[in-house]
């Protein structure tokens, strides 16, 4: 929730960078808001490690390549996108802002950046789809102890036009926050998902009680999914409810990725929940490289996770990935002033990228390879 009535967006649109607006975030948000989307988990050396991988590679650049136009296109599971920087799947925007994703969404699809919308959204995803009926979207599907309610979130999404199903597998439990704790804070807001479009009550067994109250569910309940024991023969259920393709979203060993694709994943995504889940999982980055190799080309690889600027992006896809997805930035912006600043941190970042792409010396994103990186580095 953001301060007194609409917050002023000058200073929102002034920022030059993803970290000016997290400054203002943290002015403007609710401290219980702000040390939600900002934490994470125990000691959050994971959270820390996310962005210092970043910071300790080096680029290698070429000189005297021609001086045309950068192009920022990429491909995501066959459809074009402007930036190769996704938005990443955040519970609960309205936190932030009330506009909540159909802020975010509406500030992908202006940019054709490809937005993923979380299961525990606080708009429906039927709702974020008609604000941005064209934006490239996928859905980020949280397993429910209540199978039948799951597969009809995975008819849900596929019928209101969302690209691909991200299954997100880094969470059998919910990991240790300790700034919710220290507060006595929870998650308890509406979510857009747990009502059916007409307005009935939707949610899966754990949350049903509190859906038909308004919607509200006991996330903690929800998200534990040690009892349902969700396993690789899993996979093969959720491809029989869709034709979807299916990106596995919480990958960081290299035997997982294999089996990943031997499992009919499309794409894998390295992500440790930007260490919100197991503290001490390595960094996204660090963990880059070996995923990509076990990989083998058989299948798009992303990674999320202390992306802070156009150049760290470059970074990751010069290590392999084909696309980068970024969280907190995006709720930040939303914190400190709603879709125009999410529209300006998108800004800020597609040109930091295509001004590191042209010091780097490459035109496309096809052209960035393995030896623009120092190494050793
Ligand atoms: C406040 C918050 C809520 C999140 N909610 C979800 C979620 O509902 N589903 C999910 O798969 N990931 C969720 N994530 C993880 C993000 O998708 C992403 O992995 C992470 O934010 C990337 O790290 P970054 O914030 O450093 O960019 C959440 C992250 C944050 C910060």
């Amino acid at each position: 929730m953001t301060g007194e009535g609409e917050p002023p967006i000058d200073a929102a649109l002034a920022a030059v960078s993803v970290a000016d607006l997290e400054r203002l975030a943290e002015q403007r948000m609710t401290p219980e808001a702000w040390d939600y989307v900002s934490g994470g988990a125990e000691d959050e050396l994971t959270l820390a490690d996310n962005v210092a991988a970043f910071r300790r590679r080096r680029f290698l650049p070429r000189v005297l390549v021609g001086g045309g136009a950068t192009d920022t296109r990429t491909t995501l599971l066959g459809r074009e996108v402007a930036l190769p920087i996704g938005i990443a799947p955040v519970a609960a925007q309205a936190l932030a802002h009330p506009d909540g994703e159909l802020a975010t969404a509406r500030a992908a699809a202006g940019a054709a950046a490809l937005f993923c919308l979380s299961t525990v959204s606080s708009r429906s995803l039927e709702e974020v789809a008609a604000a941005a009926p064209d934006g490239p979207r996928w859905f980020q599907l949280y397993v429910n102890e209540d199978a039948r309610f799951t597969r009809r979130l995975v008819e849900r999404a596929e019928a209101a036009g969302y690209g691909a199903i991200v299954l997100t597998v880094d969470l059998p439990v919910l990991g240790y926050r300790e700034r919710e704790k220290r507060r006595g804070w929870e998650l308890d807001v509406p979510l857009g998902n747990f009502r059916e479009p007409g307005g009935a009550a939707a949610a899966g067994d754990a949350a049903r009680g509190d859906a038909e109250r308004g919607g509200e569910v006991d996330l903690d309940r929800l998200l534990d999914t040690r009892h349902i024991g969700l396993t690789w023969q899993g996979l093969a259920t959720l491809r029989d409810w869709t034709p979807l393709p299916i990106v596995l979203k919480g990958i960081l060993h290299p035997e997982d990725a294999r089996l990943a694709v031997e499992h009919g994943a499309a794409a894998v995504w390295v992500s440790n929940h930007g260490g919100r889940q197991l503290d001490r999982s390595p960094a996204a980055l660090d963990a880059l490289e070996a995923v990509v190799a076990a990989v083998g080309g058989r299948a798009e690889v992303y990674l999320d996770g202390g992306v802070r600027r156009g150049s760290d992006a470059l970074m990751a896809i010069a290590l392999g990935a084909q696309a980068v997805f970024t969280g907190r930035p995006f709720v930040h912006a939303l914190g400190a002033g709603g879709q125009p600043a999410v529209e300006q941190v998108i800004a800020i970042l597609r040109d930091e990228l295509e001004r590191a792409m042209a010091l780097l010396g490459v035109a496309t994103l096809a052209d960035v390879r393995r030896e623009h990186v120092l190494p050793g580095a």
